[in-house]
């Protein structure tokens, strides 16, 4: 499963990318409004530091504004995915904007029958968004399984994204589930890194070498006196 960063914070997704784990980027302007400045510059940044697909969402609720949009965000790269909301614009804009070639995350999917729709209309990636249907106690991860199971049983090339991660263990389940990607925010990151038994095991292990070492006359960084 791939793993995407979900944030627009320029510093997290260095981090990330500088551990080796990072595929992709999902941005929104919730999490944009949070950095602010130029969200082109922003998008152009993310794209610099990942070779891996980047989502600008667009905030047009009309067709042409959406096309708009979306040929200008994916002017500025081009690991740039222009991210649409289901509506019966989305669906025509995601149709439009797949006989250019441009590549779209179809985003706000809460049902598999709106994840089946975006993936006939030509999204290249689905999104539904799992905490926010836990939070009105749905499962969320149903619709993820349904949608791949669906995908895999009829060959759609689509990718099923788990978005609205709120935990390490989403992402565990997204992964069991099949999903072929899961965007993360960075606090789920670094929850996934550490457990209390590696933190303790480290402390422990770098405590005895230095006794060890003390002990053996040398100096406690590891290197002989
Ligand atoms: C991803 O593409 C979504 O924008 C994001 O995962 C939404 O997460 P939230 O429900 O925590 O806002």
């Amino acid at each position: 499963m791939k793993i995407f960063l979900d944030t627009a914070e320029i510093e997290e997704i260095k981090t990330a990318a500088r551990w080796g784990v990072l595929d992709g980027v999902t941005t929104n302007p919730s999490l944009y409004a949070k950095v602010g400045g130029s969200y082109d510059a922003i998008l152009q940044q993310i794209c610099k530091i990942t070779p891996g697909p980047v989502s600008a969402e667009v905030i047009s609720d009309d067709v042409e504004g959406m096309l708009e949009e979306g040929r200008h965000f994916a002017k500025l790269a081009p690991n740039i995915v222009v991210k649409v909301a289901m509506s019966e614009n989305g669906l025509e804009a995601i149709s439009r904007f797949a006989d250019e070639g441009i590549k779209t995350n179809c985003t706000l999917i809460f049902s598999t029958n709106q994840g089946l729709l975006a993936a006939k209309a030509g999204a290249s990636i689905i999104s539904p968004f799992v905490g926010r249907l836990d939070d009105i106690n749905q499962d969320g991860m149903t619709v993820i399984r349904e949608l791949t199971e669906i995908f895999s049983l009829y060959d759609i090339e689509s990718e099923v994204l788990a978005a609205s991660i709120r935990n390490p263990l989403h992402v565990t389940q997204a992964a069991m589930a099949g999903a072929h990607i899961a965007t993360l925010p960075m606090k789920v990151l670094q929850q996934m890194v550490h457990h209390p038994l590696t933190d303790k095991g480290i402390v422990q292990f770098k405590k005895d070498w230095e006794s060890a070492r003390q002990a053996a006359g040398h100096d406690a960084t590891g290197h002989d006196a």
